[in-house]
């Protein structure tokens, strides 16, 4: 990701923490918004008239009338829109510059693109429903834009100019455009999340009711009004639009109808192309061993992109076995780091776990590990454990402290903590990336939560906590890894057993 956009995206780190973040839970947003959007539109559309000659005159009600309600809920339902449609870009444009759509994203970016469309048509179609000139003008220059398709025997711009031109018929098919368009956006949304492991569909209260709290003061500052009732027999000279939501009719009448169609295609088919552009060699993905799993599924749970899958045994025998779908696969080890079977305590010569990766096996991390522990020399010492994603760990190996490489923190199973401390280490260093910044989603989360004994598998109770400290920092922050290391030093220090400091 571009270092500008980084250093911003931790710049509101720090004024607002990781969970209240904007930058770092836009999908999340998205969901909020659609669901605020849901909601404000049932109290809309029960008052609306859905007839062309009462639906002006029933907005207008609510706006004037019912300030205090109606028309705050349809200035937080316009809003609302626009505030999805921000989001949303910035959610495509972060997940690009992070370059988050090869391989294993490929799914959750293909299905991201038709969202954008439905989106704007879901919010298109809901500013005709005013039926004020702005609705009239939106509707005609969408008219325009389908015409140079020819599908129609007449040019749909016609139902459009001209007294008594839209009757109620074409105006309940707004209606349910408008109701129909937002179903198909949620479908696609639910779609969008399906190859995410425990996707964050929903933002952190904080977040949540800054956002509500935003909507509200925008609609109270600036209510949203209508324009001039729609009058087919005259068009203004001038209009004030929602630059937002409508930005395409400008567009066009700028350019031509042709001339959109062809951006909008152009667009759609390079943003579905790009996962093809993917450069490197494919990773060599998680692999099964079947004698050493017992089916208890903690990998399909922990696994970001839902790569592994939970079935009946093939050989018969009751219980279940997991299989590894190798194209969803991100080889970030996290299921292995969830294995019970990888438990460097097991006495065996070759340590082989249930779900493994054939290139950094937990035989190897236990072998590293081995010579770590030996080359720890010095009081009081530390093992660290460095996700190869976060802060570079080269400066932190010295006197007294050795580094063991992982891809990622959720692939260390907690027990290699215990194990560590149990040959040797006085305390354990666990260094991983910053909350929102994981490459693999997940890692940092659950190994937090591993390491909490809230979530399977869980560091043993009896390991002393003073001497195990996680310290997220991503890329770049290698003096702050620096830091989380003299902290545990001198933590360590200070114990009043501290044999092993
Ligand atoms: C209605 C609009 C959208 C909503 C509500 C939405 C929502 C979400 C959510 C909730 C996540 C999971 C976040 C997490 O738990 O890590 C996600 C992930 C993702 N989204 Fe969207 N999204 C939308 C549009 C798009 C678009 C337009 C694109 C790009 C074309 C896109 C690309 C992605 C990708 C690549 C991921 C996976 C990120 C990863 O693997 O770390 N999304 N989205
Ligand atoms: S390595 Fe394991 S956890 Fe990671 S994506 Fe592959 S199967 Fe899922
Ligand atoms: S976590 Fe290990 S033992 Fe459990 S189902 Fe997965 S591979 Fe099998």
């Amino acid at each position: 990701m571009p270092g500008l956009w980084v250093a911003f995206e931790r710049m509101l780190d720090r004024a607002f923490g990781p969970a209240a973040n904007p930058l770092r839970n836009l999908g999340a947003l998205g969901f909020l918004l659609f669901w605020v959007l849901a909601a404000s539109g049932i109290y809309l559309y029960v008052r609306f008239d859905t007839s062309i000659e009462g639906a002006y005159a029933s907005i207008q009600h609510l706006s004037r009338a019912e300030w205090y309600l109606g028309g705050v809920l349809r200035s937080v339902h316009r809003y609302a829109a626009d505030a999805f449609v921000v989001v949303t870009l910035a959610h495509l444009a972060r997940e690009w510059a992070a370059g988050r759509f090869r391989r294993f994203r490929a799914f959750s970016w293909i299905s991201g693109v038709p969202l954008v469309w439905l989106l704007y048509a879901s919010g298109i179609v809901g500013c005709w429903l005013v039926w004020d000139q702005r609705a009239l003008f939106s509707a005609l220059a969408t008219a325009q834009w389908l015409d140079v398709l020819g599908l129609g025997a007449e040019p749909m711009t016609r139902n459009f100019v001209g007294v008594g031109s839209v009757g109620n018929r074409l105006f309940s098919l707004f209606v349910f455009l408008h109701v129909g368009l937002p179903l198909a956006l949620l479908a696609g949304m639910w779609v969008h999340v399906q190859r995410l492991g425990r996707p964050r569909t929903a933002p952190s209260r904080a977040l949540a009711l800054g956002m509500l709290a935003m909507l509200l003061a925008a609609a109270l500052a600036s209510p949203v009004q209508s324009a001039a009732p729609a009058d087919p027999t005259h068009l203004p000279a001038m209009l004030e639009l929602d630059w937002f939501v409508l930005f395409a009719h400008p567009l066009m009448y700028a350019t031509s109808p042709g001339a959109l169609w062809v951006l909008v295609g152009v667009a759609t088919v390079a943003l579905i192309a790009l996962p093809r552009f993917a450069r490197g060699a494919a990773p060599v993905t998680a692999q099964v061993s079947r004698a050493d799993c017992n089916g208890c599924g903690r990998c399909v749970a922990d696994c970001p992109y839902q790569a592994v899958l939970l079935g009946p045994r093939s050989d018969g025998r009751r219980g279940w076995q997991v299989e590894v779908l190798a194209k969803r696969c991100a080889a970030c080890g996290i299921c292995a780091g969830a294995c019970p079977s990888s438990t460097p305590f097991r006495s065996v010569r070759e340590l082989v776990s249930g779900i493994d990766l054939p290139d950094l096996k937990v035989h190897d991390l236990r072998r590293r590990l081995a010579q770590a522990l030996a080359r720890l020399a010095g009081r009081p010492s530390v093992l660290v454990f460095a996700c190869a994603q976060a802060a570079r760990s080269d400066g932190l190996a010295g006197p007294g402290s050795a580094v063991v490489g992982l891809r990622c923190l959720g692939m260390l199973p907690p027990s290699f903590v215990e194990y560590a401390l149990r040959r040797g280490a006085g305390g354990v260093l666990l260094l991983g990336c910053r909350e929102g910044e994981c490459a693999y989603r997940l890692g940092t989360d659950l190994t937090v939560a591993r390491l909490a004994g809230a979530r399977e598998p869980h560091l043993r109770a009896n390991v002393p906590r003073s001497r195990v400290r996680v310290a997220t920092c991503g890329a770049g922050e290698e003096a702050q890894a620096a830091a989380e290391l003299v902290q545990l030093r001198r933590a360590l220090a200070r114990e009043p057993d501290n044999a092993h400091a």
